[in-house]
């Protein structure tokens, strides 16, 4: 998602913060309070609903300015389209299950459904309700559409709900969901004038025109990193094997099937680059002289030689020039070990480990496990978190490596005019 402030002055960035008639609406309030502390304005819209739960006059109170309902919309005063343009993004907490259920159809039948729908900014979503209403088939459905858009969602927590029951549906803590957005929001643009070579998803290496080797990527880290560039203000090149997610929009696409495809199209694409995340996960072998017709089942089995696919990432260190490299090692056991060496061998940047024996990191799921492996040799271990905050995480460091090089090639420019 591309994303400029449209922005006629200096002042600091927007945040639309639209509440919704859910028991955690007070919470709403922390949230803006932490959206304003962390350096953005806060407008607050909220359904008729919202307004059973908490007064508009608490958020005025908050933000400095009145809150937009559908009254006081009905003024001349108030474009709400406007304020859905102005936005540098759009934050939906809590977000009820009926709201989200608005949105993944694209009703438009408040304020805050006009402007889900008339927005371009990134939009957030935080759902708090009932453990029923949110494991529901139905909402668990509209959540998984608006993912699938773009759209981030800060899972709700388990805990003690306000009906009672326990379970999943707690909005997640106030100070998180704040900071996820100040993230974007004050970053949208700290990576323009970077051009990134992302690849992502598996490949698939023939062994007759039916059959192929493969492995079980999803192909969810490398578009997360590729959506959270774009988001960042860079130029995206994404090779991707297949995979069955929606490019991310304005990323430039090369779909390619085979490890030996994947190559050229790195060959090509690197050039043009400033940037390479090399998140796909390239079959190592590929079968050396796959069948021109479907191998018939006959008695016994076939005979399979492999041999060894290129290694991309190894021949793109090689000719790195001036680029950032971030490789990835996915590794079912002794992790650090096998990471600390990939890191040696392949002289990357960052190398960002994962353990993919554990069934909540790596393949296949939303969320992720890493360590990162700094090339000056140090080692940072995360908590599981959301491939998209990985991913911001991961572009954080990039862009402190591009820093640091900065400084450094400064520094002995200085020195070298000094002389
Ligand atoms: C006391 C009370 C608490 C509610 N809490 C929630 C909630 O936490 N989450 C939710 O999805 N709906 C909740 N609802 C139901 C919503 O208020 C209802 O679906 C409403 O139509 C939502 O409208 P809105 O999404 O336009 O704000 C609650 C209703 C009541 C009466």
């Amino acid at each position: 998602m591309r994303h400029s402030f449209h922005r006629a002055d200096d002042r600091p960035p927007i945040v639309l913060l639209g509440v919704t008639g859910s028991i955690a609406a007070y919470k709403a309030a922390e949230i803006a309070r932490a959206l304003i502390r962390g350096g953005v304005r806060v407008r607050v819209v909220m359904t008729p609903a919202a307004e059973r739960f908490v007064t508009p006059l608490t958020f005025e109170a908050l933000t400095g300015s009145p809150a937009i309902t559908e009254r006081s919309a009905s003024g001349p005063e108030i474009s709400h389209i406007a304020a859905a343009r102005e936005a540098a993004a759009l934050l939906i907490a809590p977000a009820t299950a009926h709201t989200i259920a608005k949105i993944a159809l694209g009703l438009a039948d408040n304020l805050l459904s006009e402007i889900a729908l008339a927005t371009t900014a990134p939009v957030f979503v935080a759902p708090a309700m009932n453990v029923e209403m949110y494991g529901h088939p139905a909402t668990q459905a509209n959540v998984a559409t608006l993912r699938a858009r773009g759209v981030t969602v800060f899972d709700p927590v388990a805990g003690e709900l306000a009906c009672g029951e326990s379970g999943v549906g707690r909005l997640a803590d106030p100070e998180r969901i704040a900071q996820g957005v100040l993230r974007t929001v004050l970053k949208a643009g700290d990576l323009e004038g970077e051009s990134f070579l992302v690849t992502a998803g598996p490949t698939r290496e023939p062994i007759d025109p039916v059959r192929f080797i493969s492995n079980r990527s999803s192909g969810r880290m490398g578009y997360a990193v590729a959506a959270a560039a774009l988001a960042r203000g860079a130029r995206v090149r994404l090779v991707t094997g297949p995979v069955s997610l929606p490019a991310p929009p304005g990323a430039e696409v090369t779909r390619v099937e085979t490890g030996s495809e994947m190559a050229e199209a790195v060959d090509r694409a690197i050039p043009a680059s400033t940037v390479l995340v090399m998140a796909a996960a390239v079959s190592d072998w590929r079968p050396e002289s796959p069948a021109g017709r479907k191998i018939k089942k006959g008695p016994g089995a076939p005979r399979i030689d492999l041999v060894q696919n290129p290694d991309i990432l190894e021949k793109a260190c090689r000719n790195k020039g001036g680029r950032i490299v971030v490789g990835f090692a996915a590794e079912t056991d002794d992790l650090l070990a096998h990471a600390r060496e990939k890191l040696a061998r392949k002289g990357v940047d960052l190398l960002v480990a994962n353990d993919v024996s554990s069934p909540d990191s790596g393949f296949d799921v939303e969320t992720n496990r890493a360590v990162f492996f700094m090339a000056d040799g140090a080692e940072e271990s995360l908590p599981l978190m959301t491939k998209d905050r990985l991913a911001d995480l991961i572009l954080d460091h990039v862009r402190a490596i591009r820093l640091e090089g900065e400084t450094r090639s400064v520094g002995a420019r200085d020195r070298f005019e000094n002389q």
